[in-house]
């Protein structure tokens, strides 16, 4: 059995993403979960979103983020809580709950959703528009657009 070790992390650790909050690297994949891990970039804060239909656990394993919790209003979204996260701490998602979060330095998140991601809103505030993206895509608006499936007006 392979157990999920530093150094099996280590090798799977995608670059980091000059353009983007974060990169992925989807390291396992079924019809019943996703495994995910993501290496931050400093200072760059991903959009707020959704995580579809699913739930699961993030584990923090390197690095300072913090993390800031968001619910709907009628015009738009609006922040509830924010909280420091270190190294070490598994967080839960709940189907529907809407968050983002930005690593303080450099980071790395290990991400367990069941089932796979499908669907997930990513709530563009400057334009106020809700996107509906692949499974390809991480929370932040995408490009290439092909992979955003829908808009809606936030
Ligand atoms: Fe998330």
């Amino acid at each position: 059995m392979l157990a999920l070790t530093d150094d099996l992390l280590k090798i799977q650790l995608p670059p980091v993403d000059p353009e983007r909050p974060y990169s992925r690297n989807m390291i396992g994949l079924s019809e019943q979960c996703e495994i995910m891990l993501a290496r931050w970039n400093p200072g760059f804060e991903c959009a707020p979103h959704d995580h579809g239909k699913s739930g699961g656990y993030v584990l923090y394993l390197s690095g300072e983020f913090v993390e800031t919790q968001y619910t709907r209003v009628d015009d738009g979204l609006m922040a509830v809580g924010s909280r420091t996260i270190s190294a070490g701490t598994l967080i839960h998602i709940e189907p529907g709950e809407i968050h983002s979060c930005h690593a303080v330095g450099d980071g790395v998140s290990l991400h367990v959703y069941s089932p796979p991601i499908d669907g997930m809103l990513v709530y563009d505030l400057k334009n106020k528009e809700v996107l509906k993206v692949s499974s390809a895509a991480g929370a932040w608006c995408p490009q290439p657009e092909n992979l955003i499936l829908s808009r809606m007006h936030l």
